[in-house]
């Protein structure tokens, strides 16, 4: 298993090309078989989850080819209506076949899920919506077996989930009739995901607000799309640039999709300007200790909440920080107070005293985020920080070390 080697203390300085989506990326693949033909994807990441969607598409007999960033789906031919288990347990999104398969073939035998490394994360919202949709689902060794055909409804979601609105919003366009999804999530990966589906000819209405109407199609054709800039990449590297002192421009970051990560960072004295093709973040002066609540979109991110602990770490005074999306998504704590962080938690409640100067140590990645974090802790670090299993990275950071190699960083990778 690969670690990262990091010496901290470096200043971050120069430019960094932000990605395409992760999250924004996986929904498009999947909305590219309900289309007969070949679909194009620009400004792919290219991830480790990118690559298993890829296989997850491939097992249905469509065709992906990945190259120079644009990755081709050729959905002509469907001959399998199954996720397996052995790619799904590997990636959560690969659930989103479920709204794919059936939206493109009326039927689908899709895994569960399961768990992730900070506790349950349940289907029922995606589940209950398709049976609303007129799905007959069943559950058979560890499948959700589903069968349509899917009619329009109304159905209004227990919570804005992200990803029950990608499996409805694709189950939905083919289905007959009118259907109106309401208490949606807003996220800006949903907002492309709609986009993509109106130019391959779905009629949907509602864009960017909570409430979706869906007036079914007989078919969709193939479109070339590209991906919307890494909303989560950005906010990494801002909190980077920030802690280290540094000053970074985040090339192609959208700033209208981090307006609430920026208000937080201007609140706690980070500088930035929206710059014409992105942010420069200047980590010059104090840092002031600021309260971050997570909530769906357009909220504090749940996928910030790592960096941002990490961030107030170098911060003057205390700061909580609380999840109220996943309550138990905090094991980085444990791993940041390794490297001296002082952290204290109650339930789902970080408090956080700064300012501290980390040192370096041996720390471990538990999933994609909390290792984000402790790779910036690490850059700020005084001394040589090891982390390991930091395959976690390599699901969600494209080209991490040269990227942070680039900016100046002192960071290699190393096999055991
Ligand atoms: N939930 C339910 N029932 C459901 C679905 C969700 O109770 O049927 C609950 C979850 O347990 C959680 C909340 O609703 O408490 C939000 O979950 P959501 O469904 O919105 O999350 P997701 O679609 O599984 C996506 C991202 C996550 C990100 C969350 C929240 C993708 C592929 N994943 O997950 O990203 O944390 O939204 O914003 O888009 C990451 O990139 O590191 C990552 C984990």
């Amino acid at each position: 298993m690969d670690k990262l080697i990091i010496e901290g203390g470096m200043p971050l300085q120069g430019e960094v090309q932000i990605a395409g989506a992760k999250n924004a990326a996986l929904p498009l693949m999947a909305a590219a078989l309900l289309a007969d033909g070949q679909t194009t994807l620009h400004n792919m990441p290219s991830l480790v989850d990118v690559k298993t969607m890829a296989r997850v598409i491939d097992w249905t007999g469509a065709k992906t080819t990945f190259e120079n960033g644009s990755l081709t789906i050729d959905a002509s031919d469907i001959n399998r209506i199954e996720a397996p288990y052995e790619l799904v347990k590997t990636m959560r999104a690969s659930f989103y076949m479920l709204g794919a398969l059936l939206g493109r073939a009326g039927e689908a035998k899709v895994s569960l899920p399961g768990g992730c490394a900070w506790g349950p994360r349940p289907v029922d919202i995606h589940l209950s919506g398709m049976r609303a949709l007129g799905a007959e689902i069943e559950l058979d060794q560890g499948y959700i077996i589903a069968k349509g055909p899917l009619r329009g409804n109304n159905v209004v979601l227990d919570f804005p989930s992200v990803g029950a609105t990608v499996n409805l919003l694709l189950a939905a366009v083919r289905a007959e009739g009118e259907t109106v999804l309401e208490n949606v999530a807003r996220e800006p990966e949903i907002t492309s995901l709609v986009s993509m589906l109106n130019s391959m000819g779905a009629r949907i209405t509602g864009e960017r607000t909570s409430t979706l109407k869906i007036h079914g199609v007989d078919s969709l054709h193939a479109v070339t799309e590209t991906v919307i800039p890494d909303r989560i990449e950005a906010g990494t590297y801002l909190v980077a640039a920030a802690l280290t002192a540094g000053d970074v421009t985040l090339k192609s970051a959208e700033p209208e999709h981090l307006t609430m990560v920026l208000a937080k960072a201007a609140e706690a004295g980070v500088k930035f300007t929206v710059t014409t093709d992105g942010i420069r973040v200047e980590g010059r002066g104090a840092l002031r200790a600021v309260d971050v609540e997570t909530a769906v979109y357009p909220g504090f991110p749940t996928d910030m909440q790592a960096q941002w602990m990490t961030l107030m770490t170098g911060a003057d005074g205390v700061s909580l920080v609380v999840d109220t999306i996943y309550q138990d998504r905090f094991a980085h704590v444990s791993e940041l107070q390794r490297l001296g962080a002082r952290v204290s938690m109650k339930e789902n409640v970080a408090r956080i005293h700064g300012p501290v100067r980390m040192r370096g140590a041996q720390v471990m990645s538990t999933d994609l985020r909390a290792s984000a974090s402790l790779v910036i802790a690490a850059l700020a670090a005084e001394g040589t920080t090891e982390i390991s299993r930091i395959y976690h990275l390599d699901r969600g950071y494209e080209n991490l070390e040269s990227k942070l190699e680039m900016l100046g960083a002192k960071i290699k990778r190393v096999s055991d």
